[in-house]
């Protein structure tokens, strides 16, 4: 493990005003998403979409790293440059979804494992010649009766654990996401609860397999009101929580923290990040991840006319700058 390289990439990736895009949807969700535009699920059609994201003019003044799925790494622009290629020659850094999804973690719960770490070592040395820097592993939690379990939180914390070990092992930095589902009635508090505890549980086999902290960067929700919940806490609610929840529970020298939107409106992602600016002092970097706050304007506007391109792009750039905005604290809602 090089200390270096994985802070340098670290860092780069967190630079201010910055964040990652994520358009990583395994095979599954990206076709499920197409059908319900009317978009065929094929392989071509997913490579069109993904150089368009890809390809995006000066998208690279708002993001400094994207992450891909394995059918995208290989691919290439119609006229036969390597996406690599081109997000390299932006300066953008290559992430990788390395995980293989979800499996039931016992037959009589509910509840998932994340699965994948067969052969990781060996893709990974595969990306890694390929371009990539930064990989991500992504855990799945409902909040129900009796779940998550201490036992499938305990599960995953212990795989998340051996893909940072294997990761760093080869000077790769791992991005670590456990993910909260937005899917429930659950209340504010008990998001901040069940996060809570996950995050204590996550650091404590992360420092026990000696991973290096500063080296990776930590993916995680916002602690917000389940979809269904009839009180919806305001963003100033869910950064004040979030805030906390993170300083208590995550490890001041850790390399940085990033969000995922899981479905939240586009607009409600933006404005709780650019709430959570607006409190000083933060110890650690602290920007998006977004895949679906980003891509929604892009994808339906490609759905329904995927030759303009000029405005499909200009969609992108325009989400890609205001969550840029709200990175340092500066969106301003019309
Ligand atoms: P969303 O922002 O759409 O939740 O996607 C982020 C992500 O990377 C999910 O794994």
């Amino acid at each position: 493990m090089n200390k270096d390289i994985l802070t340098k990439t670290v860092s780069h990736l967190l630079l201010p005003s910055k964040g990652i895009l994520a358009i990583d949807e395994n095979l599954n969700t990206c076709n499920k998403r197409f059908e319900k535009l009317d978009i065929p699920a094929t392989v071509e059609k997913r490579r069109e979409y993904r150089e368009l994201l890809i390809t995006a003019p000066e998208i690279e003044k708002y993001i400094s790293g994207y992450i891909l799925f394995d059918e995208t790494i290989r691919q290439n622009t119609k006229d036969n440059k390597s996406f690599i290629s081109v997000l390299q020659s932006k300066g953008i850094e290559i992430g990788i979804k390395v995980d293989k999804g979800v499996e039931e973690f016992s037959p009589d719960s509910s509840e998932k494992i994340t699965e994948g770490l067969d052969g990781l070592s060996d893709r990974l040395r595969e990306y890694k010649n390929m371009g990539a820097t930064f990989a991500k592993w992504r855990a799945i939690y409902n909040i129900g009766e009796n779940i998550p379990s201490p036992k499938c939180i305990k599960a995953n914390a212990n795989i998340f654990a051996q893909y940072a070990h294997i990761c760093q092992r080869q000077d790769i930095v791992p991005i670590i996401e456990p993910e909260i589902l937005i899917d429930g009635d659950y209340t504010v508090e008990k998001c901040y609860e069940i996060t809570a505890k996950n995050l204590d549980i996550i650091f404590s086999e992360l420092q026990n397999a000696d991973i290096f902290i500063p080296g990776i960067i930590l993916k995680t929700n916002m602690i917000i009101s389940g979809k269904e919940a009839t009180v919806q806490a305001s963003a100033e609610k869910v950064a004040e929580m979030t805030i906390k929840c993170l300083k208590e529970h995550v490890p001041n020298n850790i390399g940085g923290i990033v969000f995922l939107s899981g479905g939240q409106s586009d607009e409600k992602a933006t404005l709780n990040l650019n709430a959570m600016h607006q409190i000083a002092n933060l110890p650690w970097p602290l920007t998006f991840s977004y895949g679906r706050a980003i891509q929604n304007k892009a994808l339906r506007s490609w759905a329904q006319n995927s030759k303009d391109t000029v405005i499909i792009q200009k969609l992108l750039l325009e989400s890609a700058k205001i969550n840029s905005l709200a990175s340092v604290g500066k969106y301003q809602s019309k």
